[in-house]
């Protein structure tokens, strides 16, 4: 790395694919994109380390990519995490004002105050995320340090995940001699590469689908409302063309891809396709339509998880925004159209835009998470989130606790 250089690496380790991409900080508002890379990914289930070895292997890969693209040497990331065991939830806290004035240490207590809920022992408190204060009654306010009042509540997002999911995490990256500088939740770091500051301010949802997860996150007043990561994707989009249209599952990957399409009514009647047949069997001509067919009930089953989701969490009315639908799977056309049908809400797609570089090579839903990494790092993170040397390796254990204490100062 050139002299006084400052880069952000957001590692993003998805179902399907790893990938590394390179921001250099232009100045206090600029980022320019330098390099990306990217790599199959096969160790993972569901958004989950299932494999260590072969997780290891592509990030590997894929930072050697991004190494060669930008110039830079990569030491240290921020990398996010997902899966079905991730859960949200909304906390309250208050204290008595010591002096009458608000310091930090009484932002500290009501944060703490906050997040005592019931957890269960197996799960472990990842982020802790204000979203509004409360000085003695008056409510909506973002940055009470200094006001005077004599009762402080805190409403804030708690979000609980399974330790060991992190931790497998932070052991891959160490593994390829990289320093974990946190771990972010994958649809918040989604949120900063799609949405924009007036969209979170009057509610709006953004919905994360990849390969093996779909993300969601809730923005009311402009703060995290609600987050769930649902344990269903692309990936089940294409094993459903494999069964239904008798083919292997990379022949129906490759035919999703090209000629899918999420509603049927968009493809027109006496389209065609051609379909490898599988053991040596000749290839045969098949109605697109039926292609079609296979996925619409898949991909209305998605959005009918995500409408459940919204509803149980009583925010349906809340969201005049809409939908921001994102991840590679958003890419499939109807999929605008069968979230408008479920959700009710008007429904756009999003991918990174508004940083400089090489934009238009990140400028895909595929990278919104990527990028929405180094952007949370850039924006929570000033002080420690450029490229440092490699430092001495603190005990994995160590490293994660420091970390989760890390995630509760940030915000302040
Ligand atoms: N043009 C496209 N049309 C349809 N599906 C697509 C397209 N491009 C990519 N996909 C699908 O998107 C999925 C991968 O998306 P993405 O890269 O966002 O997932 P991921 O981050 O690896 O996984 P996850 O976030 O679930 O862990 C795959 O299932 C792939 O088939
Ligand atoms: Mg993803």
């Amino acid at each position: 790395m050139a002299k006084g250089q400052k880069i952000i690496v957001g590692l993003d380790i998805g179902t399907t694919k790893i990938c590394a991409i390179v921001g250099e900080i232009v100045d206090d508002k600029r980022i320019d994109i330098t390099g990306i890379g990217t790599h199959p990914s096969r160790g993972l289930k569901k958004g989950m380390v299932s494999n260590i070895d072969s997780t290891v292997e592509s990030i590997k890969r894929a930072i050697e990519e991004a190494e060669l693209m930008s110039g830079v040497e990569i030491n240290s990331v921020y990398t996010g995490i997902a899966g079905g065991h991730i859960q949200g939830l909304n906390g309250h806290g208050v204290i008595a004002v010591k002096d009458g004035e608000i310091s930090a240490s009484d932002v500290e207590r009501v944060m703490d105050a906050a997040r005592v809920v019931a957890i269960p022992s197996d799960r472990e408190v990842l982020h802790v995320i204000p979203q509004e204060f409360v000085v003695d009654g008056q409510d909506g306010i973002k940055d009470p340090l200094s006001m005077s009042g004599m009762r402080l509540e805190a409403r804030v997002h708690i979000i609980t995940g399974a330790v060991t999911s992190a931790q497998n995490l932070v052991k891959c990256i160490q593994r390829c001699s990289l320093k974990a500088l946190d771990v972010i939740l994958q649809p918040l770091a989604s949120s900063e590469a799609v949405l924009t500051q007036e969209e979170k301010d009057l509610g709006v949802l953004v919905v994360d689908i990849g390969g093996g997860t779909t993300d969601i996150a809730i923005f009311v007043d402009g703060a995290v409302r609600h987050t769930a990561v649902l344990p269903i994707g692309g990936n089940h989009l294409t094993n459903d063309v494999a069964i239904g249209l008798r083919t292997s599952p990379l022949e129906a990957e490759k035919i999703k891809i090209h000629y899918g399409c999420a509603l049927t009514e968009l493809v027109e009647e006496n389209d065609t396709i051609e379909v490898p047949g599988i053991g040596g069997r000749p290839a045969r001509l098949m109605s697109r339509r039926l292609l079609s067919e296979v996925i619409e009930p898949r991909a209305q089953e998605i959005f009918k998880l995500v409408h459940a989701e919204v509803e149980k969490a009583g925010f349906e009315e809340k969201i005049p925004s809409g939908v921001v639908i994102t991840g590679g799977t958003s890419i499939m056309p109807g999929m605008i159209e069968v979230c408008e049908q479920k959700l009710s809400l008007p429904t756009r797609l999003g991918a990174p835009s508004d940083l400089g570089g090489l934009i238009d090579i990140v400028r895909s839903p595929v990278y919104s998470t990527a990028v929405g990494l180094i952007l949370y790092a850039f924006r929570y993170h000033k002080e420690k989130a450029v490229e440092e040397p490699p430092a001495e390796k603190e005990p994995l254990l160590g490293q994660i606790k420091h970390r989760m204490q890390d995630w509760v100062k940030e915000f302040f």
